[in-house]
């Protein structure tokens, strides 16, 4: 199928639902524990090779921030500021087979032609959650991944609470529990959500506790907010939807920022979540301490 066919072929062509699940599995086990989804998007016209090339196109020259990419053999340790992004995007997209590239399509919604296909896919995630989701949501969008094949994706967190959706390729997803304080330790989360977005290491001797997924076409993943993951491509270009919500979080956030700061000073900081007060106090705490910051900068600027 090509973007030339006609609409009314292409409307006969397409699923009533993209995504299929159970609410009560959606609802159960939502931002707490992974589950495995199925769904209906590797026919999708939009996720094919040409038009993929034209988002990159079209992306380079209206957003040129929201393309991410690299090329290279890497290690599921290696950190992103050490991989190779001296390249031209549009060739290895070309040579994607043997290019060793990663895209990362940021917030693709932005895209017109991707709109609705997000619209519709979060509309289907959300009534299958159900509850009154949008007043938790600070952000939310979509982001397609294309990578050449063989390609690792390495070691992280998310900020955002993700349905992993194979559309192309097979690929194996590790995953760790964020409840395991080894995987990562407190203190790297603590350095994540306060100043380096790659802040968690990963430790080859503990991969025996991953959770492992064998991403297919048709196949998913929901990934919860903190649970650590790497993914390794198998011998095949592949694609893949990342469906993405955002929590306002900022108590939780301001928590770990503050053990991070506490930690500094030499505390050793209780995690958030095991006293409601403690929580409290301390994400007031550095959320004035951050506005007396903010305050005391702009009085500099303005020579006052
Ligand atoms: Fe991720």
């Amino acid at each position: 199928m090509n973007m030339s066919t006609a609409p009314e072929l292409l409307e006969a062509a397409l699923p009533d639902r993209w995504i299929d699940g159970e609410s009560s599995v959606f609802r159960e086990n939502f931002d707490r524990k992974s589950f495995e989804v199925s769904h209906h998007l590797a026919s999708h016209p939009l996720f094919q090779l040409p038009q993929l090339m034209d988002l990159a196109e079209r992306t380079l020259k209206t957003r040129p921030l929201d393309l991410y990419y690299d090329m290279g053999d890497v290690a599921p340790g290696q950190k992103w500021k050490d991989t190779n992004r001296n390249f031209s995007p549009l060739d290895a997209l070309r040579q994607l087979e043997d290019s060793d590239a990663w895209f990362i399509f940021r917030s693709a919604q932005k895209d017109p032609a991707y709109t609705e296909l997000y619209r519709q896919a979060m509309a289907e995630i959300k009534e299958m959650i159900g509850g009154d989701l949008n007043s938790r949501i600070m952000r939310e969008d979509i982001i397609i991944f294309v990578t050449s094949p063989k390609r690792t994706t390495t070691y992280h967190i998310d900020r955002e609470c993700n349905f992993i959706l194979q559309i192309h390729g097979e690929k194996e997803l590790y995953l760790f529990d964020r409840e395991d304080r080894q995987i990562p330790p407190e203190e790297e989360i603590e350095r994540f959500w306060t100043i380096d977005n790659n802040a968690p290491n990963y430790r080859p001797e503990l991969q025996n506790r991953a959770l492992t997924y064998r991403l297919a076409p048709g196949n998913g993943v929901h990934v919860p907010v903190n649970c650590p993951h790497w993914l390794q491509n198998g011998d095949n270009i592949s694609v893949t939807l990342s469906v993405n919500v955002q929590f306002i979080d900022s108590i939780r956030a301001d928590i770990y920022r503050a053990n991070h700061y506490l930690r500094r000073l030499g505390i050793n900081p209780n995690p958030p979540g095991q006293s409601a007060v403690r929580d409290r106090a301390k994400a007031m705490a550095y959320s004035t301490a951050s506005a007396v910051r903010r305050a005391a900068r702009s009085a500099l600027k303005r020579g006052g």
